[in-house]
This record gives C-alpha cells, structure tokens and sequence, in this order.
C-alpha cells in the first residue's frame, strides 16, 4: 500500500478500487461506500491525528461501551461537483458545530475543527471519483463517533473513534412521501437528547415506524410526548406546512434536531418574500385546513431528503391527500433555490457554499 503526508494526516490507499462496480446512474440512498475512510482515535485524554485509510470492517472488543450504552452520535452532510469538476460542502462547520453540540450531551469528548475539516478534505480528494454528478445524487458523507473504550461499568467510555465514510447516493425517497401523525409513541422528550443527533434516537423510532409503514406510510411525524397536540418533526427531516400563503415550521426545541436545511429554507423563503412563521403548528390546525381546503402544501426537509413534498398524512385512520404540486409550488421553488446554491448553479448570496 502507498502512503503519503497532507498537514499531518496521513493517506494509506487501497490497493484496488471498487468504483467500477457501482451503477452511478441508479443509486440508492447511502448502500454503496467509497473506497477510502478517516479514522480518528480518541486515547489518553486526547484525539489522535486522524488517518485515512481503506474502507474496511472494524475490530472492536465485545466489552466496548458503544455496544452496551449506545454512546454514539453522527452527522449527516454532502459533497456536489459542479459541472467544472470542482467539489462544494454546504455549511459543513455548522455540522461541525452541532456534532459536538451532540458530543457535549451525549458525554463525548469533541472534535477539534481542524480534524473535522482536514480529515473531511482529505477523504474528499482521495475519493473525489467518488462524487456523482448525475442531477440530484451526490456524495452523502457520514461523519461519526462511538465509544470504542471497554468496560460494563455505566458510565462513559475512556477511548472513542470518530469516523467519517461516504456514500455515492441518490434520493432518500423513492416515491411518494406518506406520513401518519404519531399519536402514542414519542421520538424525545423535554431534557432528553431530542436534539442530539444521537444512534438512540433513530434506533427508538424504528418500531413505531415500522408499524406505520405496516399501514403503507412511509415515516412517522412525531408530535410533542406530553400532548400529541403539536407536530414536532419527522424521522429524517424538519417539517414545514403551508397554509394559503403562509410557510410555517416549529420552533426548535430540547425536542427537535435543528436542522441546517430547516434554517437554510427559511432564510431562502423570506428572500423570496414568502411569508414565513415559526411557531408551534397543532395537528387540529392542519387537519382542518386540509378539510378546508387551505393546507396547500407539506414538506420535509434534510440533507439527506434534500426538500421531501408529502402526498398525504394520515391522522386517527383517516388519509389526507394534498393538492398536486406545480412549479410554483413554494417546494419546488425553494428546492431549485438551495439545490442550485449547493451544486453551484447560482450566486451563493448567503455565503453557504464552501470549497473542498
Ligand atoms: N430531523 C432529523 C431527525 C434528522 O435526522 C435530520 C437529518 O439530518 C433533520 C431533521 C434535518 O437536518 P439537516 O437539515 O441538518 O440535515
Ligand atoms: C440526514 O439527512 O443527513 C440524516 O441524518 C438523516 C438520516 C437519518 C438518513
């Protein structure tokens, strides 16, 4: 294997390539994986200058804390290449920002940005071939870290790895979005890690989704654990509701991750001069404007769901179909917005887009 030296971190490239194995023109979400991975080890009080090395499996003692107490957080992020080959992050040290703000409440020790950022970098160029440039894929990047330090004691591991791998991917949705408002079980609550982007949070809303999906939904929109009264967020993506010409979205709360595409499309509407509210929305209010005729449109946003629209939503075993989508959509229009800021199509007046 050859190595080699960038500000410290180091390169060990895999001997052969998976590349040409991969359908670049039908990719799923996040199933395929570049050929190269960073590792960064936490040991002795301190992080240890990461590496990149070849994609591969892991050895971890059974005793690791990870596998006992769940002290696991991750990141979800994307790289674009626009049409001159050059490679775009968005907003990537927001990400950076909030996984350690995940690290602080899940007992984690945090990432230095330089790690994050060189480390991100230098993954980037070694598999840069990596990067799709068919409309609407792009590199999904899974930054991570977990507790790889032993012990049954419960309490937090003295040895972590953080982690970043990537996947080639194409849409998180395959087709339809349909969400049923959740109406026993709870995704957070007041206190909890609701904002973390902690492994326990998703693993938690597994069940109830898979009883939706039962009933042919696709996710669950969580609604506050002490009322169900108030739509909180969905499993992967912040949820927006249109009601005329109204765009509204919930505060962020202890409850609910705050999402950087949730923050982007609000700033991006009020460019737009849409009228945006952020406040908390009742179920009783989008179901009686659905009846009414109002609710005009639904949807959710991520990176990962880039802006998702939503066909229908069921609530207390009655569907709710929304009105077809048109180009005027405020969806559409703010998707073609942020997505043509991130694959670098349009003026970046924000200054979101960041270079690889
Ligand atoms: N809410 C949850 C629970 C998520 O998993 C995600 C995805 O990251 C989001 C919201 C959207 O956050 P972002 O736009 O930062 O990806
Ligand atoms: C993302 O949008 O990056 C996410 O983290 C959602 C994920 C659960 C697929």
């Amino acid at each position: 294997m050859e190595s080699s030296t960038k500000s410290q971190i180091t390169v060990e490239k895999s001997k052969t390539s998976k590349i040409d194995q991969v359908d670049f023109d039908n990719l799923a979400f996040g199933s395929v994986f570049s050929d190269h991975m960073l590792v960064c080890d936490y040991k002795n009080g301190a992080w240890e200058t990461p590496k990149v090395v070849p994609y591969g499996p892991l050895t971890l003692d059974p005793s690791s804390k990870i596998f006992h107490y769940g002290q696991s957080i991750f990141e979800g992020m994307k790289a674009y290449k626009d049409t001159e080959e050059k490679v775009w992050l968005f907003r990537p040290l927001d990400n950076h920002k909030r996984l350690n703000i995940s690290a602080k409440r899940m007992a984690i020790p945090e990432i230095p940005e330089n790690f994050f950022m060189e480390g991100l970098k230098t993954l980037l160029k070694v598999d840069e071939n990596w990067i799709p440039t068919k409309d609407g894929s792009s590199l999904y990047i899974r930054p991570f870290i977990f507790a790889s330090g032993q012990g049954f004691h419960a309490s937090p591991a003295n040895e972590y790895k953080f982690m970043i791998c990537l996947a080639p991917s194409g849409s998180y949705f395959s087709g339809k979005v349909k969400v049923l408002i959740e109406e026993t079980y709870s995704r957070s609550a007041n206190g909890g890690v609701g904002f973390a982007k902690a492994g326990g949070n998703y693993a938690g809303q597994f069940y109830p989704t898979q009883l939706a999906v039962e009933k042919g939904y696709n996710q669950v929109i969580w609604t506050d654990d002490n009322t169900h009264e108030y739509i909180e967020e969905a499993g992967a993506m912040n949820i927006f509701v249109r009601i005329n010409d109204t765009l509204i979205t919930g505060p962020t709360s202890d409850r609910i991750l705050d999402g950087i595409t949730r923050k982007s499309i609000i700033q991006i509407a009020e460019d737009e001069n849409i009228k945006v509210e952020v406040r908390k929305i009742t179920v009783k209010e989008v179901v009686e404007a659905a009846k009414n005729g109002s609710l005009k449109e639904m949807f959710g946003a991520g990176t990962a769901a880039v802006i998702s629209p939503i066909s229908t939503f069921g609530h207390k075993n009655t569907d709710y179909d929304l009105p077809e989508l048109t180009d005027k959509s405020y969806s559409s229009t703010l998707k073609k917005r942020i997505t043509d800021i991130q694959y670098n199509r349009a003026e970046d007046k924000f200054g979101w887009r960041h270079e690889a």
